[in-house]
């Protein structure tokens, strides 16, 4: 089932050269028919199949082509659209595009624009039924799949090259039914209010050394990001991390674990759910000094004391608020978890093995398990924490 309205979204299409490229003005139209702001790109081939006036007439908008015209009311073009878009479509995207998007290449304005987006993106391939089947073009796609990117198959049949199989861009109706699904699903979390932490915290030793660990929030932000492309309203309370911050959250930035547990408790009565992914210093030195430490010691030792639990303070005050938690393993990683999930009193854990090869800390991929209070338990494959986070979004919609 789909919603019947974008009115108050952005799309921006990118259209790429292949004989299909045609259709892209029967779509600009649908789109702006159900209310959506559509922005086009076109690559230089797609200039030879159909014009930029067309395509403009029926956006009501200035088509982009190339990257260096005179940026309009000094906006850069790539970083300005990359940034409007709520979702971005490419159709028809041919085996050049995809394989651009795939190995990181950004030459002209559309694969740019793609690099530099964080919205989500939807790739609906045409092209020659051998190119489409060939090893290395699939590769890319693969991997283009594997990054969350939605694919729009194409469909079988006659293609204008006069073979036979499949390649030609799926039809019309399927891609607006694809786009209009997408933000219906994203949607799911509108009235929601959603509080997420993430990244490390700093415990100051004295005024230049301070002990943290290895989190650089990707985990959280993937999270806050998810729920804001989902309608929910978010407060992201974060440690120090060097990344931008995710659309639509409101950021609140703490150095040490008392300051977050501050502002957790001041941010949780309008809380509906929260998820804890921050990786919070159990432990801070019992004094902060004042001026630097001095090398003179042969010896130093640096007492500690305990920080503050904010997730079990949660789970004690909790009521009927979704409450989820991360346990950052080493060993015995669903058996630790399980423990922390009752001893926190939470709704749902997600389990992961900092020590395990691209997951955990810093990568652009997880592997975790989620363990939920029922005893049901879901173990899942490696992938992109931006897919991750959707899925960890499905799973608290069940509680
Ligand atoms: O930030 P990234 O580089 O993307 O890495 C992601 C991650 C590995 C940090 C993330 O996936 C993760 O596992 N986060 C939780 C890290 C952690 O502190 O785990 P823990 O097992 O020590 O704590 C269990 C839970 O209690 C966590 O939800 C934690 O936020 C919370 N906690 C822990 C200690 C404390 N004093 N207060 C807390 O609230």
């Amino acid at each position: 089932m789909t919603c019947n309205t974008l009115e108050g979204k952005t799309v921006v299409l990118g259209i790429t050269g292949g004989i299909a490229a045609y259709k892209a003005a029967d779509m600009v139209s649908r789109l702006k028919k159900l209310g959506a702001c559509v922005h086009v790109i076109m690559t230089r081939n797609a200039v030879r199949f159909i014009t930029p006036l067309t395509l403009q007439t029926l956006s009501q908008n200035r088509v982009v082509v190339d990257m260096f015209e005179q940026p309009h009311y000094w906006e850069i073009d790539h970083i300005s659209l990359a940034q409007k878009a709520d979702l971005m479509v490419i159709a028809p995207a041919s085996a050049n595009i995809i394989g651009k998007i795939a190995n990181g290449i950004a030459d002209d304005m559309l694969s740019t624009t793609v690099m530099a987006t964080k919205a989500h993106v939807i790739i609906a391939p045409a092209m020659n039924t051998n190119m489409y089947h060939n090893p290395f073009f699939q590769q890319n796609l693969n991997k283009l799949k594997e990054s969350g990117f939605t694919v729009v198959e194409p469909g079988e049949g006659r293609l204008a090259c006069g073979d036979c199989g499949k390649g030609r861009l799926q039809d019309i109706n399927v891609i607006i039914d694809t786009i209009l699904n997408f933000f219906k699903t994203r949607q799911d979390y509108k009235g929601t209010n959603a509080l997420v932490t993430a990244g490390p915290t700093r415990e100051p030793i004295d005024p230049v050394r301070f002990i943290t660990n290895h989190s650089s929030g990707k985990m959280g932000y993937a999270i806050a990001e998810a729920f804001a492309q989902r309608g929910a309203r978010v407060k992201l309370i974060t440690g120090p991390t060097h990344l931008d911050p995710p659309q639509g959250a409101e950021v609140i930035r703490i150095q040490r674990a008392r300051e977050m547990l501050d502002r957790v408790m001041e941010h949780f009565p309008w809380a509906d759910v929260v998820v804890k992914a921050a990786a919070v210093s159990d432990y801070r030195p019992r004094e902060e000094m004042v001026h630097k430490l001095k090398k003179h010691h042969q010896r130093l030792e640096i007492p500690l004391v305990k920080n503050p639990d904010i997730l079990m303070e949660l789970g004690r005050i909790k009521g009927d608020k979704k409450l989820i938690g991360f346990a950052a393993e080493t060993d015995n990683v669903k058996e630790y978890a399980r423990r922390k999930l009752l001893e926190k009193n939470i709704d749902m854990i997600v389990a992961n093995n900092v020590t395990a090869k691209d997951a955990g800390f810093y990568s652009d991929t997880n592997k975790v398990s989620i363990i939920f209070a029922n005893g049901k338990e879901l173990d899942l494959p490696n992938m992109p924490k931006r897919k991750l986070a959707h899925i960890i979004l499905d799973e608290i919609k069940t509680l």
